[in-house]
C-alpha cells in the first residue's frame, strides 16, 4: 500500500447557517472536514494540530486499526486529549475496510462540527463487486445548532436536563432551501441524463436516524460501514448515526430538479416536535437545456413519515454480506463468550458516585445496568502500564438478576444505575456473543458502535429477546459486517466477533446524549502468544494526561 500525510488543523472558523453567523471549530476551516482519500492497504499519518480552545481527539471510524490502539482517538479510552496549543499524529491503517468510513472528534460533543468522510477504494488492480458507476459523490449528513453547543450541553450536564436539539439538519453542511436563508446556498449535485452514481453517505448526525430519498430515483445499497452487502434496491434507506452506506443511482428520469430528502427518524418518542425543520434537503440537477420546475419535485411519497419503525425494519432486514469467494465471510458458528447486555435509560443524581445509587435527579444510560465514567487517565495506559485504581475489571456478562428490563412496572434499582469505569477482559482470539436488549425506559433505537472491530449481525427481532426460539432463525451465512449496528426501539440484536486486535477498545451508543449519560464500556483484548498477536508499543508521544483535561465526565 502507499503512505499519505494529512495536516489537520483544529481552529475556529465564522459560518453563516440558518440567518446567523457563529463560531465552531473546524478542520482545516471547513465544514464538514476534508475527505481522506485511499486505497484499501494504504496507510495515512494525520498530523492534528490543536489550534482551538479546549483539547479534543480525532477517531477514525470504522477503521480496525490492528494492534493500534494508539491511534484509535476515544479521550480517556485511548489517549488523554491534544491539548490547545500542542500536536499528535495518527497512524491509521486500512487492511480490511473498502467503502465509506468517517472520521470524527471522539470529544465530549466536538464531533458535531469536527467530521469528514473517508473514501477507501479497491486495491490495486481490483474491482467494485458491482458496475463501476460513472461518478461518485460523498453525501454528509449532519446537525446544525444556532447557539454554543459546547456550552449548552455542559449546562444540561450540570442540571441533569435533556440536551440540546439542533435546530436543523444538514446536506454537506448546508440545510438546504426548505429552512430560513439557506436558499441560495442548497447543496446541488449536478448529474448528467444516462450516468451511474455511487453516493457515499454518511450519518454524521448527533442524534438520531435520517430516512433519505430522492424524488422519482431508486437507490441501490451496495456497501454498508465500507463492507459490501448483497444488492437491496430501494426508494429510501435509514441510516443510523455512526453508520456509512454506498448506495448507486441511476440519473433516469426526465432532465429536471429533484429533491433528495433526509428526515429524522425518531421512533415513538415526540421529539419532532422540538424540530422546526425536520427535513434537510439537497438538489440533484439534471445538466443540460430545459427549463426547471418553480420547486424541484419532493420524494413525497417515498420518504417514510418521522416515526415510522416499520419502513425502517423492512430496510434494515434485507442487509446480507456478499460471503463470496472474493468477498467470504467468517461467521463465528459458536461463541467461547456470551454476554447479554441490557441498554437502557435511567436516572443518577449528581452526587452519586462509585457505585452510591443516588436521588435520581439526573437523566443516565446505562449497560447491564451500570453508567460508565471516563476515568482521569485513559484506560489503555492504565491497562499497558499496569496503573491500578484506573478502571475494574468486572464488566458483568449479564444484568443484575433482579433486572425486570422490559416490563412496564420497573423498579427502581432498574431506574438507578451504578456509576462505574468497568471493563470486559477478554482472552486473544476469543469468539464473542452480545445479546443487545433495550427497554421501554424512554423507549429509542441505540446505534451500538464498537471500536476495533467489526461484528456480524445475526439476528434481530422486537420485544424481548426468547432465548429458545430466537437464536433458531440466526443467520449465520451471510449476516452483515458491521461496526454500528441499530439496536431497534424495545427490541434487541445479536451480534458476533473474533476477539483478535489486541488492545482497549471502546463499544457505546453512538447517540451523543446516550454516551454522555454512560451507555458505554471498553473491552481489553488481550495479546496472543507471539508479539505478532500483542498490540504495538506506544509512540514516543502521547497526549499527556493533564488534570483539567480529566473532570469532563458527568
Ligand atoms: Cu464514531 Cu466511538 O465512535
Ligand atoms: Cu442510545
Amino acid at each position: 500500500g502507499n503512505i499519505h500525510y494529512y495536516e489537520f488543523v483544529l481552529k475556529e472558523s465564522n459560518f453563516t447557517r440558518l440567518c446567523s453567523t457563529k463560531s465552531i471549530l473546524t478542520v482545516n476551516g471547513s465544514f464538514p472536514g476534508p475527505v481522506i482519500r485511499v486505497h484499501k492497504g494504504d496507510t495515512v499519518f494525520v498530523n492534528v494540530h490543536n489550534h482551538g480552545y479546549y483539547g479534543a481527539t480525532i477517531h477514525w471510524h470504522g477503521v480496525k486499526q490492528p494492534r493500534n490502539p494508539w491511534s484509535d482517538g476515544p479521550e480517556f479510552i485511548t489517549q488523554c486529549p491534544i491539548e490547545p496549543g500542542t500536536n499528535f499524529t495518527y497512524e491509521v491503517t486500512f487492511t480490511t475496510e473498502e467503502g465509506t468510513l468517517w472520521w470524527h472528534a471522539h470529544s465530549e460533543w466536538t464531533r458535531a462540527t469536527v467530521h469528514g468522510a473517508i473514501v477507501v477504494l479497491p486495491a490495486a488492480g481490483t474491482v467494485y463487486p458491482f458496475p463501476k458507476p460513472d461518478e461518485e459523490e460523498v453525501i454528509v449528513l449532519a446537525c446544525w445548532y444556532k447557539r454554543d453547543l459546547r456550552q449548552m450541553v455542559e449546562q444540561a450536564i450540570a442540571t441533569g436536563d435533556d440536551t440540546p436539539r439542533s435546530d436543523a439538519y444538514t446536506f454537506n453542511g448546508q440545510p438546504g432551501d426548505l429552512c430560513p436563508c439557506s436558499n441560495e446556498t442548497s447543496y446541488r449535485m449536478l448529474v448528467d441524463y444516462g450516468k451511474a452514481y455511487l453516493l457515499r453517505i454518511v450519518n454524521a448526525g448527533m442524534n438520531a436516524p435520517f430516512f433519505f430519498s430522492i424524488a422519482n430515483h431508486t437507490i441501490t445499497l451496495v456497501g454498508l460501514d465500507a463492507a459490501y452487502v448483497k444488492p437491496v434496491t430501494s426508494t429510501y434507506l435509514v441510516i443510523s448515526p455512526g453508520q456509512t452506506m454506498d448506495v448507486l443511482v441511476t440519473a433516469n428520469q426526465t432532465p429536471s430538479h429533484y429533491y433528495m430528502a433526509a428526515r429524522q427518524y425518531s421512533s415513538t418518542e415526540p421529539d419532532i416536535l422540538f424540530f422546526d425543520h425536520v427535513n434537510a434537503t439537497a438538489i440533484l440537477q439534471y445538466r443540460g437545456n430545459y427549463t426547471p420546475p418553480s420547486s424541484p419535485f419532493f420524494p413525497s411519497s417515498t420518504l417514510p413519515s418521522y416515526k415510522d419503525f416499520i419502513a425502517a425494519a423492512n430496510f434494515t432486514t434485507r442487509f446480507r454480506s456478499l460471503a463470496s469467494l472474493e468477498h467470504p465471510t467468517n461467521v463465528p458458528q459458536n461463541a467461547t463468550t456470551r454476554m447479554f447486555i441490557v441498554v437502557s435509560m435511567g436516572l443518577v443524581s449528581n452526587s452519586s458516585w462509585n457505585g452510591i445509587n443516588g436521588d435520581g435527579s439526573k437523566l443516565a444510560s446505562s449497560m447491564n445496568n451500570i453508567s460508565w465514567v471516563n476515568p482521569p487517565i485513559d484506560v489503555l495506559m492504565a491497562y499497558y502500564r499496569n496503573i491500578s485504581g484506573i478502571y475494574e475489571a468486572d464488566f458483568p456478562n449479564d444484568p443484575p438478576s433482579s433486572y425486570n428490563y422490559t416490563g412496564q412496572d420497573l423498579s427502581i434499582d432498574t431506574l438507578l444505575p451504578m456509576k462505574g469505569t468497568k471493563v470486559k477482559v477478554l482472552e486473544y482470539n476469543e469468539t464473542v456473543e452480545i445479546v443487545f436488549q433495550g427497554t421501554n425506559v424512554l423507549a429509542e433505537v441505540h446505534p451500538m458502535h464498537l471500536h476495533g472491530h467489526s461484528f456480524y449481525v445475526i439476528g434481530t427481532g422486537i420485544g424481548n429477546f426468547d432465548e429458545e426460539t430466537d437464536p433458531k432463525g440466526y443467520n449465520l451465512v451471510d449476516p452483515p459486517l458491521v461496526n454500528t449496528l441499530a439496536v431497534p426501539q424495545e427490541g434487541w440484536a445479536t451480534v458476533r466477533f473474533m476477539a483478535n486486535n489486541p488492545g482497549v477498545w471502546f463499544m457505546h451508543c453512538h447517540y451523543d446524549r446516550h454516551l454522555t449519560w454512560g451507555m458505554d464500556f471498553a473491552f481489553i483484548v488481550k495479546n496472543g502468544d507471539t508479539s505478532s498477536r500483542s498490540m504495538r508499543h506506544p509512540p514516543a508521544y502521547m497526549p499527556p494526561c493533564t488534570a483539567s483535561a480529566a473532570d469532563h465526565s458527568l
